[in-house]
């Protein structure tokens, strides 16, 4: 085993899931931004927290405005579009090309091309003392998928540029 740099700790927990998050302003523009410090925390209710870092990003000045985000799953077929949405520019959504449409329980907009989107309403946000990341927990209140979702399709962030998607799957005997 090779020693690893504690700068490079967090790194090792690899691959994560890859989202975009949509959010509204209050006046109702939509942004995104790609995510994958991300996971469940409660199963009753259902509730799932992202890392965000703490710089003000607008995915945490939305969700501190009007307490409500979709987390859409990132497929490969618009993964570029997604990941073009890490951009610091004003108009980088619409230079994405993304579109979206109207969600069931929240006014954050859901992303046209997701086959899972979990919209929540924020629970908390924990500051995390010398953390540099924000804890945003938010309450999932309705979760979609598309059933013709292929496990292959989802996409992983690995580090940096580089991703991977799920492969072969196997069952292991669990003892309950
Ligand atoms: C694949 C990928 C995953 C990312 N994951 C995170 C993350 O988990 N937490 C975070 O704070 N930033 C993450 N980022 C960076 C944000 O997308 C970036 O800070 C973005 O500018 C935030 O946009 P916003 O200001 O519209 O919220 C990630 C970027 C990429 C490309």
């Amino acid at each position: 085993m090779q020693e690893i740099p504690l700068s490079e700790a967090t790194r090792l927990i690899y691959p994560r899931v890859t989202v975009l998050v949509t959010s509204a302003g209050l006046d109702r523009k939509p942004n995104a931004a790609p995510y994958s410090w991300i996971a469940p925390v409660s199963f009753s209710p259902p509730m799932l927290y992202l890392g965000i870092q703490k710089r003000e990003t607008q995915t945490v000045k939305n969700i501190r405005a009007t307490g409500e985000f979709v987390v859409n799953v990132v497929t490969k077929d618009w993964a570029a579009q997604a990941v073009a949405c890490e951009a610091k520019i004003p108009d980088k959504v619409e230079r994405s090309g993304l579109r979206f449409r109207e969600s069931k329980k929240v006014k954050a907009p859901t992303a046209e091309k997701a086959e899972i989107a979990l919209e929540c309403k924020l629970h908390e946000i924990i500051e995390t003392g010398k953390a540099d990341h924000y804890l945003v927990i938010g309450e999932i209140v309705h979760a979609e998928k598309d059933e013709k979702i292929k496990n292959s399709e989802i996409v992983m962030h690995l580090l940096g540029a580089d991703f991977i998607s799920p492969g072969k799957k196997f069952t292991l005997e669990r003892k309950k």
